[in-house]
């Protein structure tokens, strides 16, 4: 494999994987796009969204050469993860919901996802609940305003703790049940990013399960050998990003380009 590994989300979600990434392949190269002209896919129609994956993802694979495509995004891997592998040639490695690890943590058998109201609906979710966690109880808790709130951290604001308490009541609701539910699944790239401030403001210790790792792991299957010796790091935007320059600066990317799509 010659090309860098391309990581794509809607927006700064896909720097968590990134991150897990990084960790587990420190020598190899990376890419990153986001689709923020388009941001947040939670609340875009399917049929659109769909659409707009394809040609994003495309031009991205056009201007980066990559020898493998992440697709860091539940909201968009569990709608258009085969409508990618047709229009591509390289593998796609997309992100689903943790269910499967989170249904092996909790003691209580009673399951939170966080996840945005797209994912939420997915029959695709549906059938990894069914699959993995189908003796749990599943609170279900639309998120798409923390999707905002992770932009906005990542742009250098931090998030308040009003409209973060606001957005995750009914988790905190939950971890008072009976049985209490143990343990989140953070089915949206966006929200490990936020993960300092969900566990700073969560009543109770709560087990809070991503895809990074997963994904880091399939990453290694489908891609033997990773290019060790190009290390340009470049990223992509579809809308000018100013502010998100020392955000990905951090997770080690150049400041933005800004993707061309073909119409
Ligand atoms: N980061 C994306 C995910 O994992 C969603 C963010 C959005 O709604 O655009 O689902």
């Amino acid at each position: 494999m010659t090309g860098p590994i391309l990581i794509f989300d809607s927006g700064v979600g896909g720097l968590s994987v990134a991150h897990a990434l990084r960790c587990a392949y420190p020598e190899a190269a990376f890419c990153y796009a986001c689709d923020n002209a388009w941001l947040p896919y939670g609340l875009r129609q399917d049929d659109e969204l769909t659409a707009r994956i394809v040609a994003v993802c495309l031009a991205a694979v056009g201007a980066c050469q990559p020898s493998v495509l992440v697709v860091a995004c539940n909201t968009a891997s569990t709608l258009a993860l085969e409508q990618l592998r047709a229009a591509l040639t390289i593998p796609v490695v997309g992100t689903v919901p943790a269910i499967k690890p989170a249904a092996h943590l909790s003691t209580s058998r009673h399951i939170a996802l966080l996840a945005t109201s797209a994912t939420l609906r997915r029959p695709y979710t549906q059938t990894l609940i069914d699959s993995f966690a189908s003796d749990c109880c599943i609170t279900r808790v639309a998120a798409d305003g923390l999707v905002v709130e992770a932009e906005r951290w990542l742009g250098g604001y931090p998030p308040s703790q009003m409209r973060l308490n606001a957005i995750l009541t009914p988790l905190w609701q939950a971890a008072r049940d009976t049985p209490p539910m143990d343990t989140v699944v953070l089915g949206c790239t966006h929200f490990p990013l936020m993960l300092p401030w969900l566990e700073a403001l969560s009543p109770v210790a709560l087990n809070w399960v991503d895809s990074g790792a997963a994904i880091a792991r399939r990453v290694g299957q489908v891609s033997e050998t990773f290019n060790l010796g190009h290390h340009d790091n470049r990223s992509f935007t579809t809308a000018t990003a100013e502010s998100l320059c020392a955000g990905l600066a951090d997770y080690g990317f150049a400041p933005p380009e800004l993707l061309h799509l073909k119409n």
